[in-house]
């Protein structure tokens, strides 16, 4: 635990030293109000989009970018690649984004984006 708590100090001052770099994709609502999620390029996160409304998703920068109907990026998906928007995404209930190739971290909450 202690071990954990030092590695933990440690890999925070690394990233303080080491600004991390964002890789980024937009959320609208049925309004066309955007909300931009925002994941470690170095790292892969699910988020939980279940109580947000998806009417549109576009992949702005990330490398890699699954859609999933599940709330834990777990089941079948749907690849949105780089640059590319997907419509009609209301059944979108949770992303798996960021780096290719390694398991994502999360999620942790699942609130609604819109109203927070
Ligand atoms: C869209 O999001 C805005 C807040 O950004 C909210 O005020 C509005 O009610 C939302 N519209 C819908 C249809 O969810
Ligand atoms: C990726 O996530 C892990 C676990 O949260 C963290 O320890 C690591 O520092 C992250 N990588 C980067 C480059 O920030
Ligand atoms: C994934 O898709 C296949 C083929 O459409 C389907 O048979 C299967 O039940 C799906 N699995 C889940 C977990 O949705």
């Amino acid at each position: 635990m202690v071990k954990s708590l030092v590695l933990f100090a440690l890999c925070a001052a690394v990233a303080v030293a080491n600004p991390v770099v964002y890789t980024r994709a937009d959320v609208f609502n049925n309004s066309g109000k955007k909300y931009t999620l925002s994941v470690d390029k170095d790292n892969r996160s699910c988020i939980c989009l279940k109580n947000t409304q998806t009417a549109k998703i576009f992949n702005r920068d990330a490398a890699d970018m699954k859609l999933f109907s599940t709330s834990d990026c777990t089941g079948n998906y749907s690849q949105l690649e780089r640059g590319a928007t997907r419509n009609n995404a209301q059944w979108v209930n949770s992303v798996s984004m960021g780096k290719s190739g390694v398991p994502s971290i999360g999620p942790y909450e699942c609130p609604n984006y819109f109203n927070r």
